[in-house]
């Protein structure tokens, strides 16, 4: 039995997995609503007999689709993917994203560029007219204060994320450490985009302009945008 809002991210899920089909090679996102995709795209592999291949974007994503079934592989052996299927923590009008809030945007954004076409899931609670939501950040952690610097000339207030069973920052699956900057209402998602990308030591950060389609989960339908 799910809950209203996971039985919305499953609805958003499944709807957006009846894109894939045989001989797709395929991104998989990380968080709980793509989790619904995978475990979705693996129940169609090992009982349809569907034929794709997955690239995982973080460690977890790759245990659960090996659980689920799905054969995997990579960006160097698969560089261009056909379609990337990825959750968010929030999407605009515009479609504009802010991902990251499981710390796995870096690989997330590589594999989503990577695709033809980049799908995004989410429930409804999730869209909004204007990005306002802390944007996650990855640093080197040699960087680190350098980034801070920068991140504050540009109006954004930072914490080091720190997790849950563990003293200390949360590391990335790529050995760095996660900022996690306020900026307010972000009313201009792109240039915000850009100036980021051009600090030295930040990885990547959490705004993601290239969605092609965001599937919007209701308890009861599914709502699909499509990029203008
Ligand atoms: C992972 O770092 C994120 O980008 C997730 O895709 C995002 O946080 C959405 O996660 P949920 O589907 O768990 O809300």
């Amino acid at each position: 039995n799910l809950s209203g809002s996971e039985e919305a991210k499953r609805n958003a899920a499944e709807k957006a997995c009846e894109l894939v089909t045989d001989g797709m090679v395929v991104g998989l996102g990380t968080g709980s609503t793509t989790a619904h995709a995978i475990k979705y795209l693996g129940r169609k592999v090992v009982e349809d007999g569907l034929k794709i291949k997955g690239v995982p974007t973080s460690y977890a994503s790759e245990a659960l689709a090996i659980e689920c079934g799905i054969p995997l592989t990579s960006l160097t052996e698969s560089p261009e993917l056909d379609i990337a299927i990825d959750g968010a923590d929030q999407v605009d009008a515009a479609l504009n994203v802010i991902k990251g809030g499981g710390a796995a945007h870096t690989r997330e954004k590589i594999v989503s560029m990577s695709a033809a076409k980049f799908v995004v899931i989410i429930d409804d609670k999730k869209y909004t007219d204007v990005l306002a939501r802390s944007v996650p950040i990855e640093v080197i952690p040699y960087a680190r204060r350098l980034v801070e610097k920068e991140l504050s000339k540009l109006g954004g207030k930072c914490t080091v994320r720190s997790g849950t069973g563990k003293d200390g920052p949360v590391i990335s699956d790529n050995g760095n450490m996660i900022l996690d900057c306020e900026f307010g209402r972000i009313l201009e998602p792109a240039a915000l985009s850009v100036k980021l990308s051009r600090i030295p030591g930040l990885v990547e950060h959490g705004i993601f302009t290239n969605a092609s389609m965001v599937y919007i989960g209701y308890e009861d339908k599914v709502e699909v945008r499509s990029r203008k």
